[in-house]
């Protein structure tokens, strides 16, 4: 699968650069080429000759040669290649990519590069948990960076927890994945609708009633649809997240009732529509064109029920269209996403607990159980939300198959 893709191996100065020596070994045996781009302190954690031994090229650190003034294109390596992984990407090499910090040649090239980049962190534990790496890594997300999560376990300090860069075979096991997913492009020709992140119910000019979706569940799954060839509509509410594939258009909302208004205008003309977005099931019945004012010791604002969007595309649903609900619950998460996949006429409904630790709001990761309208019931670990969107595809993928579609 890797045969004749073209990597750039961007290195910086953290311990696990050692592990950088195996990584390149495993591409080249795979049939990859290699170009290594080396920080200036990642030297002196590997030394160049074993990177360019293994690598079977000379490895770049400087944007030019000192001796000759031979210029290293970083416009041409970012071209040039299929896929940039940085590994190991440490907390100063993230924050300089997730901020533009062009000052080495792996972050000019990383700045340039047209192709899919990974990023495989590796730090200590407190680093790791850090809200400002936190933070880069999401904005890292949210250019469309590839990450790969970082094991648990005893770090170069002799603290244990997160951190550890992941094995070579990890990341090479994830790059086949990606480009057989990619080279698969089973969803070319189809058009699906995608709804994310949350509602904002207007109370008055200053409040409104909202939830505390991050839109990332439903960013990860329109992203893999583009990436497997569908052209996605993506309908989202207020999220912080940027989108950037070619195939995917995005439909800003605020409120259900627009978020309903673009969706159901729509949805006739797509082959399937997944309903990730948590909706407001309740609206203001009278939206304050004022301020209100602190009076009373209590206040109550009367609400009217939402129009349920998933069950309306039920409703018009044709035998070609797939429809796929998701069941947010806190009790009885079984009985209650049952009651929901059959009330709203969906082929198929993804259940995340709030019971589950690491699943649903906003975390990078969720746990998910599939159920269809057969009642098969598919339960998966805890991942990246990255990679339950590849399993949520999967099964949309197999239901276009059932459908003939
Ligand atoms: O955005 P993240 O931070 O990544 O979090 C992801 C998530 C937790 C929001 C996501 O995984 C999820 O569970 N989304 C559905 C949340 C929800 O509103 O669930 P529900 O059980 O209340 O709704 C059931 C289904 O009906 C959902 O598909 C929902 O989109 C849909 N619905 C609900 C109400 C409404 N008025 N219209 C709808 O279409």
């Amino acid at each position: 699968m890797l045969q004749g893709k073209k990597f750039i191996l961007g290195i910086s100065g953290g311990i696990a650069a050692y592990k950088c020596a195996q990584l390149t070994r495993l591409l080249v045996k795979e049939g990859a080429e290699v170009q290594v781009i080396m920080t200036k302190l990642a030297k002196q954690f590997i030394t160049p000759l074993t990177m360019a031994t293994l690598s079977k090229r000379p490895i770049l650190v400087e944007f030019f040669d000192p001796e000759n003034g031979a210029w290293n294109s970083h416009v041409d390596s970012g071209l040039w290649a299929d896929a940039m992984i940085v590994a190991p990407a440490t907390a100063n090499t993230m924050g300089k990519m997730a901020n533009g910090i062009a000052d080495n040649l792996l972050i000019t090239t990383y700045l340039s590069a047209r192709c899919p980049v990974f990023v495989a962190p590796t730090m200590d534990l407190d680093m790791y948990q850090h809200p400002s790496t936190q933070r880069n890594m999401d904005t890292l997300r949210s250019y469309g960076n590839h990450l790969i999560e970082p094991n648990a376990g005893e770090l170069a300090s002799g603290l244990i927890g997160k951190g550890r860069m992941a094995e070579p075979e990890e990341i090479v096991s994830q790059l086949k994945e990606f480009f057989v997913r990619r080279e698969k492009q089973d969803l070319t020709g189809k058009n699906i609708l995608v709804t994310a992140g949350p509602t904002h119910e207007k109370i008055d000019p200053v409040r409104f009633i909202g939830n505390y979706s991050s839109g990332k569940m439903g960013y990860a799954l329109a992203e893999e649809l583009a990436s497997r060839g569908a052209r996605v509509t993506l309908v989202s509410g207020p999220a912080q997240i940027k989108t950037c594939h070619p195939n995917i258009e995005r439909i800003d909302v605020v409120s259900a009732e627009e978020m309903s208004y673009e969706s159901r205008s729509r949805f006739s003309q797509m082959n399937a529509a997944i309903m990730c977005a948590a909706v407001a099931d309740y609206t203001p019945l009278v939206k304050a064109n004022e301020k209100i004012k602190r009076k009373e010791d209590e206040l109550s604002v009367k609400l009217k029920a939402t129009t349920d969007i998933a069950a309306s595309l039920g409703k018009d649903k044709s035998d070609k269209q797939v429809l796929v609900g998701f069941a947010l619950e806190t009790q009885d998460a079984m009985a209650n996403a049952q009651k929901k996949l059959e009330k709203k006429n969906l082929d198929f409904i993804v259940l995340n607990s709030l019971k589950d630790e690491g699943a649903g709001f906003n975390s990078d990761t969720n746990k998910i159980t599939i159920i269809n309208k057969h009642n098969k019931v598919k339960e998966f670990a805890l991942k990246s939300k990255t990679d339950v969107a590849v399993d949520v595809v999967d099964e949309l993928v197999e239901c276009f198959f059932n459908i003939g579609g």
